[in-house]
């Protein structure tokens, strides 16, 4: 979504400030986002059980058959999947103007989803960022940064897999099918780490924006694990290569990599050969992500395994005592990359 005005988009604005700002409970805040199928608001809520107040995000499809649809598909899919943190959560509203009949009767109710607010913007303005500070100094990020990473898209990718079994594989149940069809960027976004084991030094990753989604029938030639592993590693070499060329669709010579003695192609050709200072295994793997013959690229269980133990395991030590790889300075690379705006410098932190 571009983030300029339209007037379609400010109705959405006029009516949700109307809708929201009519009881204490709500604060209308901004228009955060609007597009071809919708607009997205964000609006503050003081939780009556909490003293915090607290932010949601409203995204609205224009009207028309096919946003609807949209809009539909998208509620979907992410209702499917809310047992797995990687994946925007949904937010009930207790007496939620938009379900209040009197206010509501223009308001079609499949034209609406209520999510949590991703307070540190997407991947794509994190790259932006980042691009613009570290590579005129020739500097990647961390690794122990980009294994957290990878791994929150992997959770991402089981969440789609398995949609009922929290953040795990469960390779006794058949894969559901479920693809994504518009992993990019700008649909990943960040939140604050929850307070667990894997985002102790890095935010959380959350896949968004669902309108696309479908389910590849398990016939099929490829699998929809293959497709969103594929798009998963594109998003990972963009960020590791801090090169935002459009790596999307097959190169006509794609280059070669080596995997457990095996040569085979991958459309990573932005690792190839693999940059300095970065994990090989982890372009390794991202290679594998992309490789060109789908039968390649890794399974969810090995991608969680390796990413899983890389972010358990790979310390400062592991990485030669290099200070930019410290917890410290992880958090504050992310931080101020997130946070501080354009001016602030994370290679000073
Ligand atoms: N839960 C959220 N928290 C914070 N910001 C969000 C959230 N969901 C969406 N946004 C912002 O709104 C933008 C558009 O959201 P989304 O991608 O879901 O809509 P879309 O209409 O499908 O847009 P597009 O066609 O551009 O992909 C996102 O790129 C992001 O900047
Ligand atoms: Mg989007």
């Amino acid at each position: 979504m571009a983030r300029s005005t339209n007037p379609t988009a400010e109705a959405h604005r006029d009516l949700l400030k109307d809708f929201f700002d009519d009881t204490a409970r709500f604060k209308f805040h901004s228009l955060v986002a609007h597009g071809i199928y919708g607009s997205a608001c964000r609006i503050k809520y003081h939780d009556p059980k909490g003293p915090a107040l607290t932010n949601f995000l409203v995204k609205m499809s224009f009207p028309g058959k096919y946003h609807i649809d949209a809009m539909k598909t998208e509620k979907e899919y992410l209702k499917k999947m809310q047992a797995n943190r990687h994946i925007v959560q949904l937010v009930n509203i207790p007496d939620n103007p938009l379900e209040d009949p009197l206010l509501n009767e223009d308001v079609d109710p499949d034209s609406w989803i209520i999510m949590e607010w991703l307070n540190h913007g997407t991947i794509g303005e994190f790259l932006m960022t980042a691009m613009a500070y570290l590579n005129s100094r020739g500097q990647k990020l961390p690794n122990r940064l980009l294994w957290r990473f990878f791994l929150c898209l992997i959770r991402g990718a089981i969440a789609m897999a398995w949609p009922d079994k929290r953040e795990n594989v469960d390779d006794a149940v058949e894969e559901s099918g479920i693809v994504h069809n518009d992993l990019h960027l700008n649909n990943v976004l960040m939140g604050a780490p929850p307070e667990d084991d894997e985002h102790t030094i890095t935010p959380i990753l959350k896949i968004i924006d669902f309108g696309c989604a479908g389910q590849i029938p398990s016939e099929s030639a490829s699998t929809g694990v293959q497709k969103n592993i594929y798009d998963l590693g594109n998003i990972m070499a963009t960020l590791i290569a801090l090169d935002d060329t459009d790596p999307r669709g097959r190169l006509p010579n794609p280059p070669k990599f080596t995997r457990n003695g095996v040569e085979m192609n991958t459309d990573c050709e932005k690792l190839v050969p693999a940059p300095a200072g970065v994990d090989p295994q982890l372009v390794e793997l991202v290679c594998a992500c992309t490789a060109s013959d789908f039968n390649n690229r890794p399974t969810l269980p090995h991608l969680l395994a390796q990413a899983s133990a890389a972010v358990r395991d790979r310390g400062v030590a592991f990485y030669n005592n290099n200070p930019r790889e410290t917890d410290d300075k992880v958090k504050k690379i992310w931080q101020q990359l997130t946070m501080s705006g354009p001016y602030a410098d994370p290679t000073d932190a």
